[in-house]
């Protein structure tokens, strides 16, 4: 497993949110190399922690404009991201509690779950926000 390379097949064509992604592909690859590192529990709950917040915010982005514009996909979309947030914090539950060491399995769920995500339905509100003069 490797970090991940940001390169142009994740942008979405709107500024804001492009920046938000690349953001936390960079806390990925920070928890990634933390763990490589064997970087103590303090440090991965620190960056855990700060990536579980940014990515509720980067969300919120989204479905803030989803609902502005009324987007179609808002439903399946908002959902995929919910889905996510319990993962995300059912992992840091465990991980709090002592129950589980965050396994390169929950990296790589993360690391997956976030590329397949961008490339996949966030790519798809491009077109539509865009010829909403959302750029
Ligand atoms: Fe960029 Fe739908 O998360």
């Amino acid at each position: 497993m490797s970090v991940i390379q940001w390169n142009e097949s994740f942008h979405v064509g709107i500024e804001h949110l492009d920046n938000q992604h690349r953001k936390l592909v960079e806390m990925i690859n920070e928890l990634h190399t933390a763990m490589k590192k064997g970087e103590g529990k303090m440090i991965i709950q620190d960056i855990l922690d700060k990536m579980t917040h940014y990515t509720l915010d980067h969300f919120k982005s989204e479905e803030v404009l989803f609902d502005q514009y009324v987007y179609p996909e808002t439903g399946t979309h908002k959902q995929e991201h919910k889905a996510f947030v319990e993962k995300v914090a059912n992992f840091k539950t465990k991980f709090d509690k002592g129950d589980i060491f965050l396994s390169i399995e929950v990296i790589m769920f993360l690391q997956e779950w976030l590329i397949n995500h961008i490339k996949g339905s966030d790519k798809k509100y491009t077109s539509f926000l865009n010829s909403k003069g959302v750029r």
